[in-house]
């Protein structure tokens, strides 16, 4: 066998894992939903792929993809813990084969016990995230979704480092817009995180008046010049939507294809891949 054809096995035996995770300061603006439907897309077109639940307090992906308590044996938790490391029983199937979870613990001890959890997966998050990622490519994984937790939570922090890509999600509100950018400089910026970054606002009303989306204009070109020297993206204004609002009542998460929102997630994902691509230089 030729040298390069030899690669070429190599290479694709691995492959290469990409990795996106989302965040935001405050709670609510659509981490979950946004992962979901962007892991879920990304294993329809028949890719390998991850989403994974790192919202250890308040977990919800195993709802979203109704796993019943009994198919979920470990869970991030075990593995933020160093208990265990990644391997077949932690990835829970669905009905995509293309599509694996990593779920979090889901009954949460509110007490002692989430505060000890945080306490020890505080030093060592980053250094197990990085090895878990290297695993899931050595499975033969193409892409990784963190969902994380909002804020300054160490984990979601470490994901930031770890991932290729991140994305903020906000909401058309000050508080939002606020919080978005005091968490940019505070950590990001100060972590020296200078590119693949992308923003996107959420829950935006679709007819906004000419002064308000004028102030969201203002909002992104303020979010860009505040991070800068280094770079963050304005990815799109994606509407509010009263149909996934009652989707989601019925515990329906996924965006149907004919809707606006589906159509805004997949020019999303489009962009952050080839520009993680592009950087990869793949
Ligand atoms: N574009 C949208 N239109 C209507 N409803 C939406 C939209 N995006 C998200 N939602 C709804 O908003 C709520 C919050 O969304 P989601 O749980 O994804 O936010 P989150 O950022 O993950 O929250 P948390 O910070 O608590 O993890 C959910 O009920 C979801 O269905
Ligand atoms: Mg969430």
């Amino acid at each position: 066998m030729m040298e390069t054809d030899l690669k070429k096995v190599i290479s694709s035996k691995t492959g290469d894992i990409d990795v996106i995770m989302l965040h935001s300061q405050k709670g609510g603006p659509g981490k979950t939903t946004l992962s979901c439907n962007i892991a879920y897309e990304l294993a329809r077109r028949g890719h390998k792929t991850v989403l994974i639940d790192l919202d250890i307090a308040q977990p919800t992906i195993h709802q979203i993809f109704q796993i019943p308590e009994e198919a979920i044996e470990y869970t991030i938790n075990d593995i933020l813990l160093g208990k265990i490391q990644v391997m077949e029983e932690t990835l829970i199937e669905t009905d995509n084969p293309n599509l694996s979870l990593i779920l979090a613990e889901s009954r949460v001890d509110y007490g002692e016990g989430l505060l000890s959890l945080m306490k020890s997966i505080q030093d060592h998050a980053f250094f197990i995230l990085h090895e878990m990622v290297k695993s899931l490519q050595k499975f033969g994984y193409q892409y990784v979704i963190f969902d994380c937790a909002p804020g300054y939570r160490s984990e979601s922090v470490h994901a930031a480092t770890v991932a290729d890509a991140r994305i903020f999600v906000l909401r058309p509100s000050t508080f939002s817009f606020e919080g978005a950018k005091q968490m940019l400089l505070d950590i990001y910026k100060k972590m020296n995180i200078s590119s693949m970054n992308f923003f996107v606002f959420n829950q935006v009303p679709p007819d906004l008046s000419e002064k308000n989306r004028e102030l969201l204009d203002l909002w992104i070109k303020e979010l860009i010049e505040e991070y800068k020297p280094h770079c963050i993206e304005f990815l799109d204004i994606l509407p509010i939507s009263f149909e996934i609002m009652e989707l989601s009542m019925n515990g329906k998460y996924i965006f149907p294809q004919k809707t606006e929102l589906f159509k805004k997630m997949c020019y999303i994902l489009e962009t952050v891949i080839s520009k993680i691509h592009d950087d990869k230089g793949k």
